[in-house]
């Protein structure tokens, strides 16, 4: 089958609006990594808080970790491309990601984790996104779901594969679904020249980073390593890519945007400066635990 939609094509695909290079920065104990999605973002990206990509073959890049740190009020979705990391919590989950694997953790009203690799040497590859919850439902029971490779659904056709981790694409259901944010997270593996066309609503954003290779959106070239957040133009009906001369790899995110204040202290992310000030007591409380 075609996954580029041939007899029910776009007819207002999405331009895109600004190509972001994000910043190189270390995280955790000292694990470098790109934040391509930074917090001058939020706004323009609800409900997205976070994209950071990690990527090397060098194990002084990662092999410290994220030793034990809180979340409040959102969740965070990990993404293994390559390598091996544990993740332990408060909570008491514990679960392996390897190759292909994603970890989605929802912390709601709190959850104290650690994510250390489990392995000395090789490549480490992969993203983690940070997903806003509403105000409603950021004190909610903590929340863990570790998804092997083989249980995210894929779709493939025309030099297109695609990994349906949240949401649906061509009538694919993704292995996590979200009411009230909807948010639609694919891994998009395209053959030189592949196209493919997703169907969004105009009010949610999007945005797609490339990983490997290169890829257009309409007029506009969008290499590797770069994000492309795309317009919301109110006629828009979806995004349609084309891969460069290349094997290409990019993600392709978007979601319902909350439209509330955002207030972020570190690893909490709330509404207001008064529910950063009790995440942090709760924490030095020990409550989060
Ligand atoms: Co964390």
């Amino acid at each position: 089958m075609s996954l580029s939609n041939p007899t029910n094509a776009l007819q207002h695909p999405r331009r895109v609006e600004r190509l972001v290079a994000g910043q190189a920065t270390s995280d955790g104990a000292g694990v470098k990594l790109i934040r391509v999605l930074t917090q001058d973002l939020q706004r323009r990206l609800d409900p997205f808080l976070m994209l950071d990509a990690f990527g090397s073959d060098r194990p002084g890049d990662y092999i410290a970790g994220f030793p034990s740190h809180p979340h409040r009020g959102f969740e965070t979705i990990t993404y293994m491309i390559a390598g091996r990391m544990r993740h332990r919590d408060s909570a008491g989950n514990e679960g392996l990601l390897d190759d292909g694997a994603v970890q989605w953790m929802t912390a709601g009203r709190g959850v104290i984790h650690s994510e250390m690799p489990e392995q000395e040497d090789g490549v480490m590859e992969g993203f983690q996104l940070w997903l806003n919850l509403a105000g409603v439902d950021k004190m909610q029971a903590p929340g863990y779901r570790d998804i092997p490779s083989a249980q995210i659904p894929e779709q493939r056709g025309d030099g297109v594969t695609v990994r349906v981790i949240a949401g649906s694409s061509h009538g694919v259901a993704g292995a996590v679904q979200r009411p009230r944010t909807e948010p639609v997270y694919l891994d998009l593996h395209l053959a030189p020249g592949a196209r493919f066309e997703q169907p969004l609503p105009a009010g949610h954003n999007a945005f797609v980073y490339v990983y490997r290779g290169a890829l257009s959106v309409g007029e506009t070239s969008v290499p590797a390593q770069r994000m492309a957040i795309l317009a919301n133009d109110a006629s828009s009906d979806g995004v349609s890519l084309q891969a460069g001369a290349a094997p290409t790899r990019a993600l392709l995110i978007a979601g319902a945007p909350l439209r509330e204040p955002i207030a972020q202290h570190g690893p909490f992310v709330m509404n207001t400066r008064e529910q950063l000030i009790q995440a942090v007591e709760d924490f030095q409380a020990g409550k989060l635990a």
